[in-house]
């Protein structure tokens, strides 16, 4: 029985399905993974062969590529807004029976809109989507799969492949599943090390700005996001809106970062953001050298934990942090020198990349500065 459902459109994203395949297989019965092309017979009523194949189905992934919406038949009309659009009947009968639908974006696409959907199909939009890359497949895969296994785990026709059986089988297998094991292994050992920090920052009573944080009941901001990120952002020090919350660049500089990450596809949940300082100052002054010199610590941390190939530094008081921690040449520049230059060094780890910044907050001063902010930020897409 097909417990898996793979809905895709091959124009769109076949190159990621043949490979997602591959690896499901891995874990999972081939007889229990569905994919259309290989299964309808000649002759069968395809609708009522669409609708029993996700009728018998645990989970529906719904792989959506960057031409997913648009794609359009013959006649220039657009094949989602068709009654026989084998995409919309699978989606609409996986809604309309409770499935799990698993949307997956593919090739920098987005999650599609509920106005952009017809209106069977509407509910899609609220799907929390799971994103695959070609540069992060494995990785990405791997937490496709754990959802899946979550999913299932109460299932008994879904077979999950028995791993002894299949180290003799197959060797590749093996690698991939240790492999997958690891990067999960890893970056829960990251995100505990990085709670640890959190919680020495809550108690950091000597830190010179601990008296204003308990005067204005304040939280301290640690950081935000992906505890195994390639990139970290570091900007200068949290405002009100992100001492009240506890979270970094919420407020309007936070604003202008989120459209910088929009303009290169970048997801904020895929990066980590942290600060120079991680509590706030008064009357929204500059950091102190004593206060750089408390909150560094806590910095380098971060650093050592999330280990990322890139450090973009947001602002001049953590562009001269770092450069003079790395003690680089360019730490005699200004930002103005330095800003969106690519430095390739050495950390105690392996090659990192310093990108100097603009702080966001510039385009809030200078609305003209967007654009040169823009193309430094652009400078990150090599990374992604
Ligand atoms: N918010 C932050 O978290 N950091 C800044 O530097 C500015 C705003």
């Amino acid at each position: 029985m097909s417990r898996i459902f793979i809905n895709y459109r091959r124009q769109d994203s076949e190159g990621y399905v043949g490979r997602l395949y591959d690896h499901l297989t891995k874990h999972f019965e081939r007889a229990d993974i569905f994919m259309d092309i290989d299964n309808i017979k000649p002759g069968a009523d395809f609708v009522e062969t669409l609708e029993s194949a996700v009728a018998s189905c645990d989970v529906m992934i719904t792989m959506i590529g960057p031409q997913w919406l648009t794609i359009t038949n013959d006649a220039g009309s657009r094949r989602l807004d068709q009654w026989d659009d084998f995409v919309r009947i699978e989606i609409a009968s996986a809604l309309k029976q409770s499935k799990l639908i698993i949307p997956v974006l593919v090739g920098h696409a987005r999650m599609p809109s509920p106005t952009e959907l017809p209106e069977d199909m509407i509910a899609l939009a609220r799907r929390n989507a799971l994103e695959l890359s070609h540069q992060r497949f494995s990785y990405d895969v791997d937490k496709l799969i754990q959802v899946i296994k979550d999913t299932v785990s109460g299932s008994a026709s879904l077979k999950i492949t028995s791993p002894t059986t299949k180290i003799n089988a197959d060797s590749e297998v093996v690698r991939q599943k240790e492999l997958a094991i690891k990067v999960v292994r890893i970056v829960r050992e990251k995100e505990l090390a990085l709670k640890a920090v959190r919680d020495d920052l809550m108690n950091a009573t000597t830190s010179p700005l601990y008296e204003f944080r308990t005067q204005i009941r304040a939280f301290p901001v640690l950081g935000e996001g992906n505890a195994d990120a390639n990139i970290i952002f570091i900007g200068e020090a949290p405002g009100k809106n992100e001492t009240e919350t506890g979270r970094p660049f919420i407020g309007p500089s936070g604003e202008v970062l989120d459209e910088m990450l929009r303009s290169i596809d970048l997801k904020r949940e895929d990066v980590y953001v942290t600060n120079i300082l991680m509590d706030r100052a008064p009357e929204k002054r500059d950091p102190t050298p004593a206060e750089i010199a408390f909150y560094a610590p806590f910095l380098d941390r971060i650093i050592d934990i999330i280990q990322p190939t890139v450090i973009a530094t947001l602002g001049r008081f953590s562009m001269q942090y770092i450069l003079k921690k790395l003690d680089l040449p360019e730490k005699r520049g200004s930002i103005t020198q330095n800003h969106g230059k690519l430095i390739k060094t050495q950390a105690h780890y392996g090659e990192v990349h310093i990108v100097p910044l603009f702080h966001p907050a510039v385009v809030l001063y200078s609305a003209s500065q967007k654009e040169t902010l823009r193309k430094d930020f652009e400078k990150l897409k090599v990374f992604i």
